[in-house]
């Protein structure tokens, strides 16, 4: 096995934690919690990961409010599930998994009709809400200083109550659209205030919710946040400013940065590539009327990209020199050993899987086997996106073309 090789497969520190190895399964929101409530079903899919080797898992979707869901089965940060939470990360961390827990809010992009506290979906600027036209919930509406402030203290009490349950880690979504990106997207965020304009003024907030977040965690515990490299539309983030943002955040005590790109809201396949998820979203859809919409305008709606392994690593490059504590973690299509071989040569500290551990849970112990015994090891993943629509499917995710 070649030292780089073997170097993703060692125990490396994430600040103060130690991971077992620098592979961590990437947050994928598992449509696992019937309710909003977790228990065996999220269990189990975490499991699987967890006895399969991985360093860190990550808990998806983790709501720092109940507004701050897409949808009212997603978990949100409370009392309520104290007692399923703690007792899922202790039984995965009694496999020698690290659990991580990606905190989140969705600002203005919400079809969560049992809004409790806002009236509204709510982010930077006011704007059609194109994921609540089914639900009757068209507009969204802009932030107030006031409802920012109030944004900044769920990230903090989200914080305090991640820790108290026992997660090793928090990762903070800065990207693919949700809450605290449409701050940091110049396409989203039309302010003129302190917090619009310039990306000192755009970062304004989720470097607040940063610091809310370390002050709720203390300085030991490994904050990362995920951000998007570009939303790929125009007028929108762009490479050059991501980059400097990831300067920022590591100038602000931020353990590592996974440098992702495309919003789930405006152009989802620039953080996938590979065939349009809108053929497994026809597939899925009920709604006749929906179900005919995709049809019509989801060729429009969803661009084309073609796969190719490392799609994220330039960007992740530009970003590597930049750093001068945070760890980079390196996401997008990190699948055959010759990108985990390439990823570590670069230097590249963790490295983050989604699709492929949904193809193979034990993808981390068996490549490891495989490398032992001197053979190349691949999940399977053929990168079909057919998982990416099952996210709201009864169940939720799996992959469909290996596991039916
Ligand atoms: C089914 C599915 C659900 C996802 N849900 C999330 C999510 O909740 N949060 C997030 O940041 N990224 C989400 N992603 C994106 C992944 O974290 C990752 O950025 C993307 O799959 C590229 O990595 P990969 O090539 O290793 O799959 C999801 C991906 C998939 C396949």
């Amino acid at each position: 096995m070649s030292q780089n090789l073997e170097r993703a497969f060692k125990p490396a520190m994430l600040g103060k934690l130690e991971l077992r190895n620098r592979l961590i399964k990437a947050g994928t929101f598992e449509g696992k919690t019937p309710n909003g409530v977790p228990g065996e079903q999220l269990l189990n899919f975490h499991m699987g990961m967890a006895e399969g080797g991985i360093g860190m898992t990550t808990l998806a979707y983790c709501a720092t409010e109940s507004d701050g869901r897409l949808n009212d089965q997603m978990m949100f940060m409370h009392e309520g599930i104290r007692p399923q939470l703690t007792a899922i990360i202790q039984k995965l961390q009694a496999t020698g998994a690290r659990v991580s827990g990606q905190m989140a809010h969705c600002g203005n992009f919400s079809k969560n009709k049992h809004l409790t506290r806002l009236k509204r979906p709510m982010g930077p600027s006011r704007q059609i809400n194109m994921l609540g036209l089914p639900s009757g919930m068209p507009f969204a509406g802009a932030m107030t200083h006031q409802q920012i402030d109030e944004m900044v203290q769920t990230f903090y009490d989200a914080g305090v109550f991640m820790k108290s349950v026992g997660f090793d880690a928090i990762e903070l979504h800065m990207g693919h659209g949700y809450g605290l990106s449409q701050f940091i997207s110049p396409r989203t965020n039309r302010r003129t205030d302190e917090y619009g304009g310039s990306l000192v003024n755009r970062m304004r907030l989720p470097l607040r919710a940063l610091e809310a977040v370390r002050k709720a965690v203390g300085d030991d515990f490994p904050i990362i946040a995920k951000i998007s490299l570009m939303d790929g539309v125009r007028d929108g983030l762009q490479q050059d400013e991501s980059v400097k943002s990831a300067g920022m955040l590591d100038a602000a005590g931020i353990d590592g940065v996974i440098t992702s790109g495309g919003t789930s809201s405006m152009n989802v396949m620039k953080m996938f590539r590979g065939p349009s998820i809108v053929h497994g979203m026809i597939e899925q859809e009920k709604n006749i009327f929906m179900k005919t919409g995709l049809k019509i305008l989801g060729p429009k709606m969803f661009r084309n990209y073609p796969y190719h392994e490392l799609y994220f690593m330039e960007g992740a490059q530009q970003v590597r020199d930049l750093l001068k504590n945070a760890k980079l973690i390196y996401i997008g299509g990190c699948s055959t050993m010759a990108s985990f071989e390439k990823v570590m040569s670069a230097g590249v500290d963790f490295v983050q899987l989604g699709r492929p551990l949904l193809a193979d849970p034990a993808y981390a112990n068996h490549a490891r086997s495989a490398l032992d015994a001197g053979k190349s090891y691949a999940s399977g993943c053929t990168h079909c996106n057919r998982c990416v629509a099952l996210i709201d499917a009864p169940g939720g995710i799996r992959c469909p073309e290996l596991h039916g």
